[in-house]
């Protein structure tokens, strides 16, 4: 048993970081936390009207466990909500408290390895071309049913990427100590392949 292991993966939109952080979880035997979906639930409910900051500091886990989050709405104002320090800090506590779980954890998101866990035991960073990142969310997105184009998904992922990156606050970038990961190229079976072997080495380290 691997005690309080870390994990941290961050990239753009749409890289694999998701799938990529699924699969290691169950390969290690490690919790996983999508934070992506913090954010999310704290946009979806400024878009029902709510406060960004009060939305974030009173986040239930039932808020979080919703299908109506993946929706490029939501994805927007999670982007936009996540570019406000004071809704980041209100976040900060939650993630930190489940990176120290015993038995370890797998942490995704934007500001993992930089922020959250600077000292994380293993760091990922996820990223593929925009063309190819478009695709595989257009095909995500109209298999469930969403009436969306390529360019449309494009100009989305492009236009938070831009926000994501450019904020002053824990903005995306890979860490200096992160391990790259480019699946443009690769399936899904070997991006996870090279995840768990950048991870493995670091806990035979
Ligand atoms: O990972 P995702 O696409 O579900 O994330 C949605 C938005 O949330 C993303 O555009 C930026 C924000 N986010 C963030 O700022 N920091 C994180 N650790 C995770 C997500």
């Amino acid at each position: 048993m691997h005690e309080a292991f870390t994990v941290a993966i961050d990239g753009p939109a749409a890289a694999g970081k998701g799938t990529i952080s699924k699969a290691v979880a169950a390969h290690f035997g490690f919790a996983h936390l999508d934070t992506g979906l913090l954010y999310r639930a704290v946009g979806r409910k400024t878009l029902n009207g709510a406060a960004a900051l009060e939305a974030a500091q009173s986040l239930a886990a039932a808020d979080i466990d919703r299908d109506d989050l993946r929706t490029p709405d939501v994805a927007q104002a999670a982007s936009k909500v996540a570019a406000d320090p004071q809704v980041r800090a209100a976040l900060v506590d939650f993630q930190r408290a489940f990176a120290r779980r015993a038995g370890g954890a797998v942490l995704d998101g934007r500001d993992i390895g930089t922020v959250i866990c600077p000292n994380a035991n293993a760091k990922l960073y996820v990223t593929a071309s925009d063309e190819v990142r478009a695709e595989r969310r257009f095909l995500e997105l109209t298999e469930k049913g969403h009436d969306i184009t390529l360019a449309q998904v494009l100009a989305d992922l492009q236009e938070r990427d831009a926000r994501d990156s450019e904020r002053a606050t824990a903005p995306l970038k890979p860490a200096d100590d992160a391990v790259l990961i480019d699946t443009t190229s690769m399936n899904i079976e070997a991006a996870i392949s090279a995840a768990i072997a950048a991870i493995q080495v670091r806990i035979k380290g």
